[in-house]
């Protein structure tokens, strides 16, 4: 099931360019995990998984890296809500390696789909106001 609540749209945009790309880029990578051609494919869940990871570190090592060049005062509690994600989708992924079909893969794509989308809205948008008005 594709879902369409992960689309990237307007109200998303927080205004810094590379992190607006990121995102939009990892929200595309959590719609294929939903694809149903890919979710009954255990080999290709992982990898894309595996790959997920990646980019969703690579993502937060960019935003931490802005957040510590501004000296943003919330940097401390932001970074605190990626490694709690981060610890999620590794528990996601034990899970999914114990399983014999592809269920968790939907399931890792409507959870962190959607508090990716709450962390742009509301930390990453309060981030980006500062940051702009720091330029
Ligand atoms: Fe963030």
């Amino acid at each position: 099931m594709n879902t369409p609540s992960l689309a990237w749209s307007d109200d998303l945009v927080i205004g810094v360019p590379v992190l607006d790309r990121e995102h939009a880029a990892l929200l595309a990578m959590f719609q294929r995990l939903a694809d149903p051609d890919c979710a009954g494919d255990r080999a290709a869940v992982r990898a894309l998984l595996d790959t997920l990871v990646g980019e969703v570190c690579r993502h937060f090592d960019d935003e931490e890296g802005l957040m510590h060049e501004s000296r943003y005062p919330d940097t401390a509690a932001h970074v605190e809500s990626h490694h709690l994600l981060l610890k999620q989708v590794n528990s996601f992924i034990t899970l999914l390696d114990g399983q014999p079909d592809g269920w968790a893969a939907a399931n890792i794509s409507d959870f962190v789909g959607r508090w990716l989308l709450d962390h742009i809205r509301e930390d990453d948008r309060r981030f980006a106001a500062y940051l702009i008005a720091k330029r």
